[in-house]
């Protein structure tokens, strides 16, 4: 067990800030530290040292053959990780860099061998989060981080969650809040032509053919464990999983109804997630318990992680989730959902 530090940055974000320098001093000594970023919290390291980046995986659990994204603070320290850029990359830079996109680019060797688990690409993202950005400057690395939590549960959106699987088996975390998109980035294969998206998140489809032009999406994405082998290798693991079975009712709140009560006529505990309009329709009874989402499909990424994480073993028997609709970021939502849920029923 390791003496799990925590600080709490609400002011002063910046590299000179006395607790950042203390966290990143942990990660120039090659420990393990997570922290906020736009999208969800990172368990990082530092990407160069192969030792440390073993010590992601260890924590985690995570399958070796699931490569990390190197976080970097500007586009110069993103440049020096890679080589044959596309002049499309340069675009989306500038457009969406810092935030929620993963750029996929040959690697030129400067990261471990582990943060790439063997390929010859490597993932990079500039994050917007003020205190990922002064945690990378202040430690002057590019810091490896795959999501900060046990691998194949949901991602943490704040420090709580973090602590509530990692506490004991890292150094320390950095606690800045519950962090704003709330679903990872979006991860664009930008090897070709034209780019590919392997993985959908903060970043839509309709806002990079924007900027791009034509935008080819990995048809392995969304079926999760299928035969098609996803480019992104994490996109083949079952993820996101509540610790209670989450059913996907694909219908109106009349339909989310009728599953309820045939539920509590058998005598079962239902949590039920969905946005604030579908709750209100329903009718309260005892044994269910209602997890907002709020109103947006922004809401509902934000709150999404939270919300899986919020039924507990033992409280209830069962999740009802409602599906949403699969433009904008409802394509990210939608991803995660399939894959949390053990079950998609429909009208
Ligand atoms: O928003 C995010 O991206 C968060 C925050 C912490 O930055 N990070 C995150 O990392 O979601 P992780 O490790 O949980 O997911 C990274 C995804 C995985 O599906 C992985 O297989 C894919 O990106 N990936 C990483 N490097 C890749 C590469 N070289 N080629 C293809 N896929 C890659
Ligand atoms: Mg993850």
């Amino acid at each position: 067990m390791i003496d799990t530090r925590r600080w709490n940055i609400v002011k002063n974000i910046n590299k000179s800030n006395e607790m950042i320098q203390e966290a990143a001093n942990y990660l120039i000594i090659g420990d393990t530290v997570a922290f906020p970023t736009e999208t969800v919290y990172g368990l990082g390291a530092d990407a160069t040292n192969k030792n440390a980046v073993a010590k992601i995986f260890q924590a985690k659990g995570r399958p070796q053959d699931n490569p990390l994204i190197a976080h970097v603070a500007t586009k110069e320290q993103l440049l020096n990780l890679v080589t044959n850029v596309p002049d499309y990359v340069d675009r989306l830079i500038e457009t969406f860099s810092p935030g929620p996109i993963t750029y996929v680019l040959p690697s030129n060797g400067v990261c471990a061998e582990n943060v790439t688990a063997g390929l010859s690409t490597i993932g990079v993202r500039i994050p917007s989060h003020p205190v990922a950005l002064a945690l990378i400057k202040a430690c002057g690395l590019p810091i490896a981080a795959p999501s900060a939590n046990i691998s194949g549960k949901p991602s943490p959106t704040t420090a709580d969650h973090v602590w509530e699987d990692l506490s004991g088996r890292i150094a320390g975390v950095v606690d800045g809040g519950p962090t704003g998109v709330g679903v990872e980035s979006t991860v664009i294969d930008c090897t070709q032509d034209i780019p590919v998206i392997l993985r959908p998140g903060g970043i839509t489809l309709e806002e990079l053919e924007v900027v791009v032009g034509k935008v080819l999406i990995d048809p392995a994405f969304e079926k999760g464990e299928t035969k098609e082998k996803p480019k992104a290798p994490g996109m083949k693991y079952k993820h996101y999983a509540p610790e209670v079975p989450m059913w996907l009712i694909d219908g109106d709140f009349k339909h989310m109804q009728q599953v309820i009560n045939n539920l509590i006529a058998d005598g079962k505990s239902v949590g039920v997630l969905a946005n604030r309009n579908t709750l209100e329709r329903l009718s309260s009874e005892e044994k269910v318990y209602a997890h907002s989402l709020g109103e947006s499909l922004e809401d509902v990424a934000a709150n999404l992680y939270d919300g899986l994480r919020s039924f507990k073993y033992g409280e209830v028997d069962i999740i009802l989730c409602e599906t949403y609709q699969e433009i904008g970021i409802g394509q990210a939502i939608m991803n995660r959902l399939k894959k949390a849920a053990s079950k998609l029923i429909h009208e």
